[in-house]
């Protein structure tokens, strides 16, 4: 690579342009929590997340990338590059968040990507190959579980119409509100989904904040992500009989939201974990009637495992249904699987390509796993993939306190810029 020249793009990442941008796409969605904390609700496929996206394509516009967008909506920026027929290098993340989520997770993978490729164009860098950037659909799974649906499809992993009949809590499908955006966007010109439909890119590269404590806390400024553990979702629904609470003895029950209590006692024996590197979460429960005075006919929750280790991942989470049968006495007990990543390994390449950027401009780095899902997982089966993490205040994700600083979100574009450079010049 263009040692000679990448310098220059470095220098021309601009701290200032990409925290305007960052914080302008806050406010697409932002809200203040009773703490005083800046959150962002920004769901997929919504007029909200439509906006954000119409914002990036203002400021892509006048850098001369061309937009285009796939059957699933991912949407894509490319650079031409000095050889269109090459393969392009894609970067990029998601700007959906959680319902209760920050400024950060996923919009700052593609702030950075379009800070990184601007950065090249004003140090004059044309590279061999394109550089796409691009814009993963529902990556969170917050409105439409699972999540990481854009890059699943694209990879071919699951079928573009696998998640059509999934529903939101309003009772909208998934291909509805897919079509709608679609529609509010036939402007964008359509491209072929991925690799089902066409060619693979040469890399996937994409920067994350870390969503945990360690760069933080080790005083360092860069993670060099060597790969992501594995992880599963479920769903349990109980279905019982709902009864007066004053009138009906306990023995004629059948409560669902005691037979969860009992199922989900049974999930913690079954996940128990004395190294503690195991995740083990259940983090949405519904209840119906929902009211206190009544016996609960039906309950519903969510399971989130997640393990590095793919024997454990399938040993414990094959145990799952087997676990929540037995283990309830009065209801009848239903569990599906919505969500399968197995962990993955990141080939040398992009994990070479960043630990030599972050040398290369004095940064301090490590090598590290990720323990939070990302789109990165479904790119590993298609190109070389790797990720740049950055910390993060505290490891706080999920949540409105999320914060990463301004000059460590540039550190992090920097490498970023870097790390395009090398690999497109390959
Ligand atoms: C991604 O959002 C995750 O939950 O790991
Ligand atoms: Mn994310
Ligand atoms: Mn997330």
């Amino acid at each position: 690579m263009t040692d000679g020249v990448a310098p220059n793009a470095v220098a021309a990442v601009s701290e200032a342009r990409q925290w305007e941008r960052l914080m302008a796409m806050a406010a697409i969605g932002g809200f203040t929590d009773p703490a005083g904390h800046p959150g962002v609700n920004r769901a997929c496929l919504t007029p909200l997340d439509r906006e954000a996206r119409r914002l990036l394509l203002s400021w892509a516009g006048p850098l001369g990338l061309t937009p285009s967008v796939d059957v699933l909506g991912n949407l894509f920026l490319r650079q031409e590059g000095a050889d269109p027929s090459l393969a392009p290098v894609l970067t990029g993340s998601h700007m959906d968040t959680q319902p209760n989520g920050g400024r950060f997770d996923g919009i700052w993978g593609v702030i950075a990507a379009l800070e990184a490729v601007q950065a090249l164009r004003e140090a004059g860098i044309a590279t061999r190959r394109p550089i796409e950037i691009v814009a993963w659909t529902n990556e969170e799974g917050g409105r439409f579980a699972p999540g990481c649906m854009g890059s699943m499809a694209y990879a071919g992993f699951k079928a573009r119409d696998a998640w059509d009949a999934i529903t939101d809590n309003d009772g909208i499908r998934f291909a509805d509100a897919l079509a709608a955006q679609l529609a509010e966007e036939h402007d964008i010109p359509r491209r072929p989904l991925g690799i089902v439909e066409g060619p693979a890119p040469f890399a996937y590269v994409e920067a994350h904040i870390e969503q945990g404590p360690r760069l933080e806390t080790e005083g360092l400024d860069i993670g060099i992500v060597t790969g992501i553990q594995g992880s599963r979702w479920f769903v349990v629904e109980l279905a019982g009989k709902t009864d007066h609470a004053g009138t009906t003895p306990l023995s004629l029950r059948q409560d669902a939201v005691q037979d969860m209590v009992r199922a989900v006692t049974a999930l913690n024996a079954l996940m128990h974990d004395p190294a503690d590197v195991l995740r083990f979460t259940v983090g949405r429960i519904e209840v119906s009637p929902n009211t206190s005075n009544s016996v609960a006919d039906r309950a519903r929750f969510t399971i989130d495992f997640r393990h590095p280790d793919n024997a454990v991942l399938q040993a414990r989470g094959n145990a799952i249904p087997g676990v929540v049968q037995a283990a309830v006495a009065r209801c009848s007990a239903g569990v599906e699987e919505r969500f399968h990543a197995t962990p993955v390994a990141f080939q040398p390449l992009v994990p070479e390509a960043v630990e030599r950027a972050a040398a290369a401009q004095g940064l301090k780095a490590m090598r590290m796993p990720s323990g939070a899902f990302h789109d990165a997982q479904f790119l590993v089966s298609v190109c070389p993939t790797g990720m740049i993490f950055v910390p993060c205040r505290k490891g706080v994700s999920h949540h409105p306190s999320e914060y990463a600083e301004p000059a460590a979100l540039a550190a992090g574009a920097r490498v970023l810029a870097q790390v395009l450079a090398d690999l497109a010049n390959r």
